[in-house]
């Protein structure tokens, strides 16, 4: 469908941090913006810092005048708060659109969410689409992995600003269509379940360092440094490794240092879990990423704890600074195999058709869990996975064998010196139960059946069987 010849190419509503570097990055790659925002004196603000890029944006202070300064069919792209916020634009803006029209959700949403309003968009011949967007302002900005969820007709119209605004890694654009209603906003879930255990990771090593090996910041900042240079090489090294470098100006300390020691969360990570646990599937890492930052907002009981509690630490050891750097990298390749799992599991039942080698390449630039890895990921997912279950890549298989033992003596060397290690632990518990042909749910099936009679296969025979029970004499 053409486009009408007057108007802008795309509106932008919602002037905060990412919207106003969205706005900008479509005008900078020559795109005409409308924008508008609920307070409508940021508007103006907007306009007079654009600078050079003013005359490509036409600012709007009325929803009526910023869908009409839009070219049909329309895309408008909403940066605002999720959730209800949403719902309210949307009831506000639906009159005022027409047949053909897109409403673009590039905020965190809840994919249940979009499902929905992607479905009762359709009954009035609208489109609706969720974009995750990932890469925090910078990326945003100057390039963001955007991950699209919406009907063709919207991804015909989005599909040129999106290539032309997205990261690009060796040329390739970190944008895709992945699938209709929730499929982007769903992949973005994930992505931000990851990150989360990412995050983790590396603070429990960090942890470890400070805690048990006495380091301070800068020091292990430094070591983080010289990994970035190495397979763990990724955004988040490189962020962490340079947050430990830094050095508060009030202080003197490092900056990590003079900050309280409890992580927020705006809710991405709690509903990866959330929707592993509905279908059925092991996000143990993202779990103990979700609830080390639950755990750490009890400051006040921690502080009250320490004096009180027991330690029983044993005298071992530390880790070397080679065990520390494989645990991580195979604690990395082992929660993206959970997080892949997931999206291959929700892939199937919500008939998506998830392409897992294009989610590991959209992945390589731009988001905030980019990392050396993710190339590697998509060529593995190549080789048509099972399941999409990456630790059976040959080239995973053989990049496990060679860490594996790394994160099992640094999670041992955790336990003995009393530094928590839950996202680390986690890894390698699931590892374990995956690669063991014959687990222990046998007894799990046999205690369900002796109490409640709820039945069990049996390993010689088709069919459902009750156990032959003796009570204890
Ligand atoms: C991204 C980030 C971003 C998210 C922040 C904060 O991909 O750019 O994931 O979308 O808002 O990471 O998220 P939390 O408050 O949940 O840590």
């Amino acid at each position: 469908m053409n486009k009408t010849k007057s108007g802008a190419d795309i509106g932008v509503y919602g002037l905060g941090t990412m919207g106003s570097a969205l706005a900008l990055n479509l005008a900078d790659h020559g795109f005409e913006v409308a924008v508008c925002n609920r307070e409508s004196d940021w508007v103006t603000a907007f306009i007079d810092e654009a600078g050079p890029l003013a005359p490509k944006l036409t600012g709007t202070k009325a929803l009526e005048d910023f869908v009409k300064a839009i070219a049909q069919p329309r895309s408008i792209l909403f940066m605002i708060p999720s959730g209800e916020p949403m719902d309210e634009m949307i009831e506000a803006i639906t009159p005022l659109l027409s047949e053909g029209d897109t409403i673009i959700d590039g905020g965190n949403a809840d994919f249940n969410a979009t499902r929905r309003r992607s479905a009762a968009m359709a009954e009035s011949g609208l489109h609706f689409v969720g974009m995750g967007v990932s890469g925090g302002e910078e990326g945003a900005r100057h390039g963001p992995s955007l991950m699209v969820g919406g009907s063709d007709h919207s991804w015909q119209q989005l599909r040129p600003m999106a290539e032309a605004i997205a990261a690009k890694f060796e040329n390739d654009p970190c944008v895709a269509h992945l699938g209709p209603d929730g499929a982007g906003h769903f992949v973005k879930t994930v992505h931000n379940g990851i990150e989360y255990a990412d995050m983790q990771m590396i603070a429990e090593v960090y942890g470890m360092l400070r805690d048990a090996g006495g380091q301070g910041a800068h020091e292990i900042g430094a070591l983080f440094e010289r990994w970035q240079e190495g397979p763990l090489s990724s955004y988040l090294i490189e962020v962490s490794a340079a947050a430990l470098q830094s050095t508060d100006s009030r202080t003197g300390k490092p900056m990590v240092d003079v900050i309280r020691d409890q992580a927020g969360q705006k809710g991405t990570g709690r509903w990866t879990l959330i929707e592993a646990l509905k279908l059925g599937q092991s996000a143990s890492t993202i779990e103990a990423a979700v609830g080390a930052r639950g755990w750490s907002s009890e400051k006040d009981t921690r502080l009250m704890a320490e004096p009180l509690s027991a330690a029983g630490v044993q005298d071992v050891d530390m880790p070397g600074d080679d065990d520390l750097e494989m645990a991580l990298l195979v604690g990395r390749i082992l929660a993206h195999a959970q997080g892949f799992r997931l999206l291959s599991a929700a892939s199937e039942e919500f008939e998506w058709s998830l392409d897992m080698a294009r989610i590991s390449e959209i992945w390589r630039a731009g988001c905030i869990i980019r990392s050396a890895l993710l190339d590697d990921f998509a060529d593995a997912f190549r080789s048509d996975l099972p399941a999409g279950h990456l630790i059976l890549a040959p080239t995973m298989r053989a990049r496990v064998a060679d860490s594996i033992g790394a994160l099992r003596r640094v999670v041992a060397a955790g336990v003995s010196l009393g530094v928590a290690l839950p996202a680390l632990s986690a890894s390698l518990a699931w590892y374990d139960t995956m690669r063991r042909g014959r687990g222990t749910a046998n007894l799990i099936q046999a205690q369900r059946d002796f109490f409640g009679a709820h039945g069990f296969d049996r390993v010689d025979e088709e069919g459902k069987f009750h156990g032959d029970w003796n009570a204890l004499p």
